[in-house]
């Protein structure tokens, strides 16, 4: 329960909980800090006024537009020094920039952020200075005006800007922390998905424009600093021996919201993965032991992804660390995962193995985006229910392996899978895969529905096609978007060809509209033959569907008999709203189930005989502990908001009789109501 209640609550609740400090909120200097009015100013000449629209006037919002593509980023050259007294931060930037097409201007984005300086330098060519920078906050980019038109070719945009330490735990943000000795003392540190890397930096903040990193951080001597990569090089700081430059190899090519700085006081515990991958778990001072158990996940867990994808892990080390205030449970960061304490830190003496199984699933989940995510990227945050969607899969799949004793797969059906069926038979559900344009849309679709109904198709899928075919098309998918972006569609044509399947066609019917079939079945024994009627229609949480439209699924359908509860005896794919199967060699007192393993994402109505007929299985525990689950969860469900004859409750009760205690089943329904209400309110949070 404990798993089921920190789990993807954290994502639409969390962010809202978290109290903001009302001691950072009301410090002057932070107020003093916004409404500092800069001027543009190059070698001690004074150029017009930078701009900023007020958006207050604004009578209604312009439709988003993506930067142009005129010139765009090979290499930033990043340093930063911040202020953890002053919570401010100086940068300076040099970003090695291709102009595809001569222009005067460069479009940006860029959010609390103030320009000092900014010129480019063409390649052999001379300084040109910016003349004015045009801030659109609103649309929060910004635009960089030159005298005369940069000339298509290459060369380096340099430019000098501050920004504020911010207490909103996104883009360049402070952390509250206390000494062992009681102390508070503050680090800094980054949170840039979705779209605030822009607070840290003007940059190109879009997933499809990639660049390498070359990453400088100026801290005090005593502090941590950590990024991406390496550290190539630690110097003492020329104007000031209390800081350090610190200095980190060159990352691969990579989008802005993967980059990540940290700069506190930190212990770590250190290991070393099977295939040479040096990992770190950065925990606060004094409670270095408490990491150890994410470290033993950590070290499994990357040469599962490095066999499982055929692809391995690219750069030489990952850390993770434990961020004091942290908005998400956990961010994916490229070789260095941020985690709110809870999802990393365990204690050893003192905690229940939900908190392990826990940590285990996050640190599990966040690998996976090295690859999936990382190393692939979504070509737009249309595509993000798919990275989301799949990390919550494969998360299972890895726990699974390292921990078989675990047992995951039965939390996965009824933390995730129920979870998901619950909200996706809501009126106010909404299509896994939505459209996504403005930045501000972004923060709306990493719900339930993303994370836990995309993790359900994709295990459904994974299922559908098998492993080993599964396997071979998220291999080629891998190896053929490597430090690129890929759409789903890319992926279905890459499971498509490994698997010769439907792919895309099965998937857009659960990706592109809403909610889920109930599945009617009925039996009739001919000869040694069983021949089931099967028919799909939506189930709606309101009561039967009675659109006009009647929306249709793609189906797998897997079949399996009281012969061998375990196994699959046939598969078919359910294209049409009816048709028939048939079983062969089945004696009449054989039972027959649909959807073993609680795959298939809908749910199930049978005939009174079949469901009868499923009695001995469930009474005598031949029937799987999640297939007994997924039934007792499709009555319950079918009980209350799909069956209005009192025969069909009183036999739905019988069956549910022979699963659970009576007192159960009334404490069950009173629960599944009162959740129902707050589904209602969560789900689009109308
Ligand atoms: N990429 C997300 C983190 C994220 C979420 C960033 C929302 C910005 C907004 C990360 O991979 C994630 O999914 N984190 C989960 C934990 C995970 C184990 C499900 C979270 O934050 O709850
Ligand atoms: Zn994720």
């Amino acid at each position: 329960m404990l798993l089921v209640l920190g789990r993807r609550v954290s994502l639409s609740f969390v962010k809202r909980v978290i109290p903001q400090d009302p001691v950072l909120l009301s410090n002057p200097i932070l107020q003093d800090f916004r409404t500092i009015k800069f001027r543009v100013i190059h070698s001690g000449t004074v150029f017009a006024s930078a701009t900023r629209q007020n958006t207050d006037t604004m009578p209604e919002r312009r439709p988003f537009v993506r930067l142009p593509t005129d010139v765009y980023p090979v290499n930033y050259g990043l340093c930063l020094k911040p202020d953890l007294i002053d919570f401010t931060f100086e940068g300076k930037l040099e970003a090695i920039v291709k102009v595809n097409l001569a222009t005067n201007q460069i479009v940006m984005n860029c959010a609390d952020i103030d320009i000092i300086t900014a010129s480019f330098v063409p390649e052999g060519g001379e300084e040109i200075n910016a003349t004015g920078f045009n801030y659109q906050n609103e649309d929060e980019k910004v635009t960089l005006s030159f005298p005369s038109a940069l000339q298509k070719g290459s060369g380096t945009l340099k430019i000098d800007f501050v920004g504020e330490l911010n207490d909103k735990m996104k883009g360049f943000y402070r952390s509250k922390y206390a000494t062992p000795a009681g102390e508070i003392r503050y680090a800094a540190v980054t949170q840039f998905e979705a779209t605030d890397a822009r607070r840290a930096f003007p940059c190109w903040d879009e997933p499809a424009i990639k660049a390498t990193f070359d990453i400088s951080l100026i801290v005090p001597k005593d502090r941590v600093a950590l990024s991406n990569m390496n550290v190539i090089d630690r110097k003492p700081h020329p104007e000031d021996d209390s800081l350090l430059e610190v200095k980190f190899a060159t990352t691969p090519i990579m989008s802005t919201y993967l980059v990540a700085f940290v700069i506190g006081e930190y212990d770590f515990v250190e290991g070393q993965s099977s295939d040479g991958v040096t990992v770190r778990v950065y925990t606060p001072t004094g409670k270095a032991e408490q990491g150890k158990f994410a470290l033993e996940v950590a070290v499994k867990t990357l040469p599962f992804y490095n066999d499982y994808f055929n692809v391995p892990y690219p750069l030489p080390k990952i850390d993770l660390i434990a961020i004091a205030d942290f908005a998400a449970g956990a961010m994916e960061n490229w070789g260095l995962v941020t985690y709110r304490e809870t999802a990393l830190l365990i204690d050893p003496k003192n905690s229940c193995s939900s908190s392990r199984q826990w940590v285990a699933l996050v640190v599990g989940h966040e690998l996976a985006h090295q690859w999936f995510g990382n190393l692939v990227t979504m070509e737009w945050w249309t595509h993000l229910w798919l990275n989301e969607g799949f990390a919550s899969w494969i998360e299972y799949l890895c726990v699974d392996h390292c921990f078989p004793d675990y047992d995951i797969w039965t939390q996965f059906v009824s933390a995730d899978y129920t979870r998901a069926l619950d909200l996706d038979a809501l009126d106010n559900s909404h299509p896994i895969e939505v459209n996504v344009g403005h930045p501000s849309e972004v923060d709306e679709i990493f719900d339930a529905i993303s994370y836990s109904k995309g993790a359900s198709v994709i295990r459904m899928l994974h299922n559908y096609i098998g492993d080993k075919d599964f396997r071979k098309g998220m291999h080629s998918y891998l190896l053929k978007f490597q430090h690129k972006n890929a759409a789903t569609e890319d992926l279905w044509d890459c499971l498509e060809q490994a698997s010769g399947k439907p792919i895309a066609l099965v998937m857009s019917s659960w990706t592109k509209q809403m909610g889920f079939p109930i599945i009617v079945v009925d039996q009739e024994q001919q000869g040694d033959d069983r021949i089931l009627k099967i028919s799909q229609k939506k189930f709606c949480a309101s009561g039967p569907h009675n659109g006009e439209d009647c929306p249709n699924w793609m189906v797998p359908i897997s079949i399996c008999t009281g012969e061998d509860p375990g196994c699959t005896k046939l598969k078919v794919l359910l294209d049409s709203p009816e048709t028939t199967i048939t079983i062969n060699n089945i004696s009449p007192d054989q039972w027959v189930k649909i959807n073993p393993g609680t795959v298939g994402f809908y749910r199930i109505q049978y005939s009174s005989a079949m469901l009868e007929g499923l009695l001995p299985g469930i009474r005598d525990l031949t029937l799987l502990p999640v297939d007994r689950l997924g039934l007792q969860n499709d009555l319950f469900s079918l009980l209350h908001k799909q069956a209005d004859m009192q025969e069909e409750k009183n036999r739905i009760e019988r069956v549910l009789g022979a699963i659970s205690a009576p007192d159960l089943i009334q404490k069950v329904l009173t629960f599944a109501l009162s959740c129902v209400t707050c589904a209602c309110y969560f789900v689009r949070r109308i």
